[in-house]
């Protein structure tokens, strides 16, 4: 009687232990993965923490529907500090824990490497962010983006200075990343001999102190200074020109356009030209998505759309390729034609998206306004 009692013990034991290994499994199995990364901390995290919000609601929104095949999702967030070995290396982070499919990065200098990584792991990755053409151009199927790329944003740029403000003169500052330098080249290049720079230069990320180079520019001749690069520098290099009596106006480009730079550079940010995608608030697409994005997090900034946009992409796909094998969704992204907050959205071979109109901001009251259009008169 006691070894039949010892015996039905150890098969109740045994059965609990299976039961709590079966349990423990399929909860394992409960979820389906998706990563965002860019700069969560630091400088630029206002941008990252934009992107880590906009792909957040989005996962809310599915998982309040009941989340894609069946399985809830489960967002994991990565900090790649805008540094191209981190990037690297949360990338890895990514695949390795399974990430079915990423959203970002924010900077192209991380975005790029980072790419390599995940079209390895053959995982789809959408940026909403990076805009330097050489992403799209490195041949890889599972790559996306949402926003437009830096030869449409350089030309509109140009356009601008040729054709709106009929400029002669201007001066170049970068600051020698793949987007910073990339951005300044294409202005450069889309300016054609219509255009003379009279200063070119690049600036060191993180410097505080740029007024030897502002020193340098100055007496030049140049009548706008165009500046390649992201707010915490674009702020700062505004704000020691106006000091240094400097008076003519900035112009740059996404990096820029956020009310960072306005903070940073104070009242010296009246007056800079940006470019940008046209105002999501005259979007009656973008309505919803506001009003959610506004109730949870407050104001979006620039690249919250994005975010949320390429976000739901990728459960549509997930959910179209009934799959959550990477060739599978990265080949319902080429295919698939989304109704997004930023309107119809649809790619090219590439991973380009079909339309990514520039248009430039101003600065004004401490506010950024759209300001022309190409082929418009002055709002
Ligand atoms: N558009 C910027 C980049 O590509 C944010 O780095």
């Amino acid at each position: 009687m006691k070894n039949r009692g010892t015996a039905l013990c150890l098969v109740a034991i045994f059965l609990i232990l299976s039961a709590t290994l079966l349990f423990s499994c399929a909860k394992k199995e409960e979820t389906i993965k998706i990563g965002v990364a860019g700069p969560m901390t630091g400088d630029q995290s206002k941008m990252g923490i934009d992107i880590k919000n906009g792909t957040e609601l989005a996962v809310k929104e599915w998982n309040q529907k009941g989340g894609v095949l069946g399985k809830k999702i489960e967002l994991l967030v990565e900090d790649d500090q805008h540094d191209p070995k981190q990037a690297v290396s949360v990338a890895n982070k990514l695949v390795n824990a399974g990430a079915a499919g990423i959203i970002g990065h924010f900077n192209s200098s991380a975005s790029i490497p980072a790419s390599s990584v995940y079209s390895r792991a053959k995982i789809p990755m959408i940026t909403p962010a990076s805009t330097n053409p050489q992403l799209t151009e490195q041949g890889f199927t599972n790559v996306f983006r949402i926003c437009g790329r830096d030869d449409q944003q350089g030309l509109a740029a140009a356009t601008f200075v040729t054709e709106v403000l009929k400029l002669k003169k201007v001066s170049v500052l970068h600051d020698k990343t793949t987007y910073g330098q990339g951005l300044a080249d294409e202005f450069v290049k889309a300016l054609g001999n219509r255009v003379e720079v009279v200063y070119y230069n690049g600036i060191i990320q993180g410097d505080k102190d740029f007024r030897a180079v502002l020193t340098a520019l100055k007496g030049k001749g140049a009548e706008l200074l165009y500046f390649g690069g992201i707010y915490p520098e674009g702020g700062l290099i505004i704000k020691q020109a106006r000091e240094l009596g400097i008076n003519i106006p900035l112009m740059s480009g996404d990096g820029v356009i956020d009310p960072k730079f306005i903070e940073i550079a104070g009242t010296a940010s009246e007056g800079s030209y940006l470019t940008f995608s046209p105002d999501t608030k005259n979007l009656p697409s973008a309505k919803g998505f506001l009003s959610s994005y506004s109730s949870g997090y407050g104001e979006p900034g620039p690249y919250s759309i994005y975010a949320y946009d390429a976000a739901n992409v990728l459960l549509h796909a997930i959910d179209t390729a009934k799959s959550t094998g990477g060739p599978a969704i990265s080949k319902a992204i080429h295919e698939m034609k989304h109704t997004g907050a930023l309107g119809g959205l649809q790619w090219d071979a590439k991973g380009d998206i079909l339309q990514s109109p520039y248009v430039v901001w101003i600065t004004r009251n401490g506010k950024f306004e759209e300001y022309w259009k190409p082929g418009e008169a002055i709002q």
